[in-house]
C-alpha cells in the first residue's frame, strides 16, 4: 500500500501542511515511511488544462511542458491518495484543483483500473457549520465516484493564521489517531 498525500497550500508549514504531518505522524506507527509520499502542490509546475483533448489521442499523455505527466503518474502508482487543502472563496485552492483536473488526462485508464482511495483534509477560518466544508467533500466525493475510487474519509478542521491548528491538541491527536486507524485498517 502506497500512500501519497497532496498538500495544497502555499504555506509549506501552514495548518493544512501540519494537519497532514500530523496524520502521517500516526500512520507512521503503522506504515514504514518509504510507503509515504508527500508533494507540495504549490511547488509543481502545473499549468491550467487547455482542453486540447490530445490526450485523449494519445494514450493520457499531457502535451504541455509541465510537471503534470509526473504528477498524475505519482497519483497512477499510489493506492491511497490524501489531499489537504486550505478553504479558498469556499472551495479547494487553485493549486490543488489545477493537479485535479489533469485527472481528465486518463479518466478512463483510472476508472478501469484497480480501485484507489481518497482521503480529504479541509482546513478553513470559518467555523465547521459553514456549508464551504460540505461543498468540497460533495466535490471529492463526485470525483471519486467517477474515477470509480473509495472516498474513504474527509475531515475538517478550523483555523485561521499559521499555528493556529499547531496549537489545539483536540485537533492534532484526531489527525493523529486517524492516521493510526488509516494505516491500521488498510495496510494489510
Ligand atoms: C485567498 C484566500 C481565500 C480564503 N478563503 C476562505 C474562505 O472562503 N473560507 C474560510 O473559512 N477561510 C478562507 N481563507 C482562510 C484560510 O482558509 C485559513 O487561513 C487556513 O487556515 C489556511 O490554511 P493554510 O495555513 O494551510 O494555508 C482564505 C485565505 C486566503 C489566503
Amino acid at each position: 500500500m502506497k500512500y501519497l498525500f497532496i498538500q495544497g497550500s502555499p504555506r509549506l508549514n501552514g495548518n493544512t501542511a501540519t494537519a497532514l504531518k500530523a496524520l502521517i505522524e500516526g500512520l507512521e506507527q503503522e506504515v514504514k515511511p518509504e510507503n509515504i509520499e508527500y508533494l507540495e502542490a504549490n511547488k509543481l509546475f502545473i499549468t491550467p488544462c487547455q482542453a486540447c483533448d490530445s490526450c485523449k489521442t494519445n494514450g493520457g499523455i499531457c502535451v504541455q511542458e509541465d510537471e503534470t505527466n509526473w504528477t498524475i503518474q505519482k497519483i497512477w502508482d499510489s493506492d491511497f491518495i490524501i489531499l489537504g487543502t486550505p478553504v479558498y472563496y469556499w472551495g479547494m485552492s487553485a493549486q490543488l484543483k489545477l493537479i485535479l483536473d489533469k485527472l481528465y488526462c486518463r479518466n478512463d485508464q483510472f476508472k478501469r483500473s484497480q480501485e484507489k482511495r481518497i482521503g480529504l483534509v479541509v482546513v478553513g477560518g470559518n467555523r465547521l457549520t459553514d456549508p464551504q466544508y460540505s461543498i468540497i467533500d460533495v466535490q471529492v466525493s463526485c470525483i471519486a465516484d467517477y474515477l470509480n475510487w473509495r472516498h474513504v474519509f474527509t475531515n475538517s478542521y478550523s483555523a485561521y493564521k499559521i499555528g493556529d491548528l499547531a496549537r489545539s491538541e483536540e485537533d492534532l491527536e484526531d489527525l493523529k489517531n486517524l492516521g493510526a486507524y488509516l494505516g491500521h485498517e488498510h495496510h494489510h
